[in-house]
């Protein structure tokens, strides 16, 4: 493998305004490499098993239904140092605070809109990808 894993969602607002590949190249140009990709529209159940860590924030209920509301991607991406160069490219959570250059900055709505999810540790990464993902659809 070459370098670290980390898992990322290509959230509703995207998927809806045809950003699909738009997000998709700006993880490539920030040397991240997709290497198993699907669309799939999330049942609540799976939505609020993905989300679990979050079941008793206020903004628990929205989030799932805005993450069901449409497609979504889910994405395994691999590079060095993979789970913090996905981070960084993505920008902060709040579009408003999101650095120039990122995702979020450029291309996300708000807050909750915000057109992407990269897991934040490489534990998370490895509990997120086996959540979505057989080791066989995964083709570095
Ligand atoms: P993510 O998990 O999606 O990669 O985002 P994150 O780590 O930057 O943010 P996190 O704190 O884990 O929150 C998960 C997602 O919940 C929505 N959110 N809404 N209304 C609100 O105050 C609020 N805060 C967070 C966002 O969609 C966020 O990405
Ligand atoms: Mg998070």
């Amino acid at each position: 493998m070459a370098g670290t894993r980390t898992f990322s969602i290509i959230k509703p607002d995207a998927t809806k305004r045809n950003l699909t590949g738009a997000v998709t190249k700006m993880l490539e140009e920030a040397g991240l490499r997709v290497v198993a990709s699907k669309r799939i529209h999330m049942s609540r159940d799976q939505a609020e098993g993905f989300y679990a860590v979050h079941k008793e924030r206020p903004f628990f209920g929205e989030l799932v239904d805005f993450m069901i509301s449409g497609p979504v991607v889910v994405q395994v991406l691999e590079g060095e140092n993979a789970m913090q160069r996905n981070r960084d490219i993505m920008g902060a959570t709040n579009s408003a605070d999101a650095a120039p250059g990122t995702i979020r900055k450029e291309l996300a709505e708000s807050i909750e809109a915000n057109t992407v999810h990269g897991s934040d540790s490489d534990e998370n990464a490895a509990i997120e990808i086996a959540y979505f993902f057989d080791e066989d659809e995964i083709v570095g």
